[in-house]
């Protein structure tokens, strides 16, 4: 049976937000065709709310770190190693030594330096585009996360510190963002002959690294709705009750999800 992504997508009731929420004066979404992106969710994300230059172009450490701790309550410097990463290995068109464009992260010189095989919601290199948003690639995902169940009330999601009780449903835990990843990769490690081994690494950081984005204190998991408008949308879930500026967050905390999506993915094998 064909399956009708798009349909799935929209019934599953994901198109209504919270009464009232809005996003931020002077940081609503927007995308150009002539911006420039890369194959990063996160990065893109900032872009398309003008935290970073909304061209995509020109960016720098001190540009970023400002850029991720108003949006997402980044610390401070959190990026800075992953920047080294593409200044290091020269992928930057952008002339300088310190900054670098969306796009440049997408050049073919960036494949297993900075984007890797085992996307979450892009394909392989070997595939076709690595670079964009893929539904195919991200409906196997978002499924393994429980996404498109028909079953949970959206509106739940925010009432965990009044008592309500919302449902596991709602929200993506670790283990089921574990689960989905190890599940993911070992998929993909057996369909593609050219699968690095670097990329175990580099997948697990990229799944601790949605939840601790999207992270939701209150139920020390990720609301579904979040991890949708995340990957799905590129858009900071503010309509969703996302704060404006992002909740504080702690880099020890980003070492723990790591740790913990190795530990039960790898236990799940
Ligand atoms: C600002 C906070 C950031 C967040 C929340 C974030 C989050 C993510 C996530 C969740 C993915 C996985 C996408 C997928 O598997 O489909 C990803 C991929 C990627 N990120 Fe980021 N990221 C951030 C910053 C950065 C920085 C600073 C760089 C480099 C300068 C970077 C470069 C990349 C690249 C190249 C990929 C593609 C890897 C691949 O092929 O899967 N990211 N990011």
């Amino acid at each position: 049976m064909k399956v009708n992504v798009a349909f799935i997508l929209t019934a599953s009731g994901y198109a209504a937000a919270l009464p009232g929420m809005k996003e931020p004066e002077g940081h609503e979404w927007q995308r150009r065709a002539s911006d420039s992106r890369s194959p990063c969710p996160g990065l893109n994300i900032l872009a398309n709310h003008g935290y970073l230059p909304r061209d995509g172009r020109n960016i720098n450490k001190t540009i970023l770190s400002r850029a991720a701790t108003e949006a997402y309550g980044s610390p401070d410097g959190f990026n800075d190693k992953a920047v080294d990463i593409v200044l290091d290995g020269h992928l930057q068109t952008t002339g300088t030594n310190d900054s670098f464009h969306l796009g440049d992260l997408s050049l073919p010189a960036s494949h297993n330096v900075c984007e890797f095989d085992g996307s979450l919601s892009r394909n392989d290199l070997a595939f076709g585009d690595a670079a964009h948003f893929d539904i195919g690639v991200w409906y196997k995902t978002g499924s393994r996360l429980g996404l498109y169940d028909l079953n949970y009330d959206h509106k739940h999601v925010f009432n965990s510190d009044n008592g309500t009780n919302p449902g596991p449903t709602a929200y993506v835990s670790v283990e089921t963002a574990a689960r989905a990843w190890s599940a993911h990769y070992a998929e993909d490690m057996a369909a593609n002959k050219n699968f690095s081994v670097g990329v175990v690494n580099g997948s697990v950081g990229t799944t601790a690294f949605y939840l601790f984005t999207m992270w939701d204190d209150a139920t020390q998991s990720a609301p579904k709705s979040w991890v949708r408008s995340f990957f799905e949308e590129e858009r900071i879930p503010y309509t969703w009750g996302f704060p404006s500026p992002g909740a504080p967050k702690k880099a020890e905390h980003f070492l723990q999800l790591v740790d913990q999506v190795y530990a039960i993915g790898m236990g799940g094998q």
